[in-house]
């Protein structure tokens, strides 16, 4: 008798398409905005120095800004810049009148205390919500602007599982940026939350007891498919860029590389019921989040009602 391999595929969760239909959605508030009120919302982007995957997503992001029909305002300043100076800039916006986002771009140079410069921006203008005042109120259940890349995958999520009330969510990663913020968003949803981190010594048990797996740790493949539920939805956070000696060599003679998630994808696909693919997934909805921020951020401060954002 001959064996059959009976091989699931799990629901592909395109970032692309729902990131470009929240663009959509900001596109047209922003338009009737522009209409009704005769007001542009503005985001103002800071870099300093030049780290060169910061100048892409800094570069994306003004991009993004102003297809979405809004203002964009970049400050690019030297590595050197001294915290009195960066102070100063922040202090400037804060007070713009054009200006309804901040973000400052991490990380900043070693010399720059990065919890004092994101704490001195207003938190009414904190589209990265990375203030305490805005972190504080989103872990009491507050309405606050909450972190793009975990706002991302819960709107990714609640398109799959329109309640997520008792789902077992575990977060793999415990960073300022993302793990935490996310574990807060799902504890909000009334999920069972689990965080694992780098000192977690039995996360493969904790992932199998989990209906959502968020791998947000930074470790090239970590995630493994026999870690998985059978059906559980994964969402992967990890971009790591790893060398691709299949690829062959640059004109330089380095080896070229590749960008791979935290998710051991090509084994995973086949266990889980749904997964976000590296690249292509969460990626794509960090930078249409930071567009939703900076639009309920314009809303509130101008006391217009905020436009329902979530894609159809
Ligand atoms: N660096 C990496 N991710 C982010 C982000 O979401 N916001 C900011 N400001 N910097 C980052």
């Amino acid at each position: 008798m001959t064996e059959i391999q009976c091989q699931t595929e799990a629901e592909l969760i395109d970032g692309r398409v729902h990131a470009e239909a929240v663009r959509r959605k900001v596109r047209e508030a922003v338009s009737r905005i522009k209409d009704s009120h005769g007001l542009t919302p503005g985001l103002a982007v800071v870099l300093v120095g030049s780290d060169p995957a910061s100048e892409i997503y800094v570069r994306s992001k003004a991009k993004q800004a102003v297809e979405a029909g809004m203002a964009s305002f970049e400050f690019r300043l030297p590595a050197t810049t001294g915290a009195e100076e960066l102070l100063e800039v922040i202090a400037r916006l804060n007070d713009d009148p054009l200006v309804h986002g901040i973000l400052v771009q991490l990380p900043l140079p070693a010399h720059l205390d990065s919890s004092l410069v994101i704490n001195a921006i207003n938190p009414l203008k904190d589209v990265d919500g990375f203030h305490v005042s805005n972190v504080g109120m989103v872990g009491t259940g507050q309405n606050a602007i909450a972190p793009c890349t975990p706002l991302g995958c819960m709107l990714m999520l609640q398109r799959l599982h329109p309640d997520l009330k008792g789902k077992t969510a575990l977060v793999i990663g415990h960073s300022n940026i993302v793990g935490k913020p996310m574990a807060r968003l799902l504890l909000n949803a009334d999920c069972t939350v689990i965080v694992a981190h780098k000192s977690s010594t039995n996360i493969p048990q904790l992932a199998r007891m989990a209906d959502i797996v968020i791998a947000a740790a930074g470790v090239p493949g970590l995630v493994k498919a026999d870690w998985i539920k059978p059906g559980a939805t994964v969402i992967d956070v990890g971009i790591n860029r790893i060398p691709a000696p299949e690829l062959g060599l640059q004109e330089d003679g380095s080896a070229r590389t590749r960008i791979v998630g935290d998710v051991d994808f090509a084994t995973v696909r086949h266990v889980a019921g749904a997964i976000t693919p590296v690249p292509g997934g969460v990626g794509p909805m960090t930078i249409a989040c930071l567009l939703v921020n900076t639009l309920l951020a314009f809303c509130h401060l101008h006391n217009i009602p905020a436009p329902g954002l979530q894609p159809d």
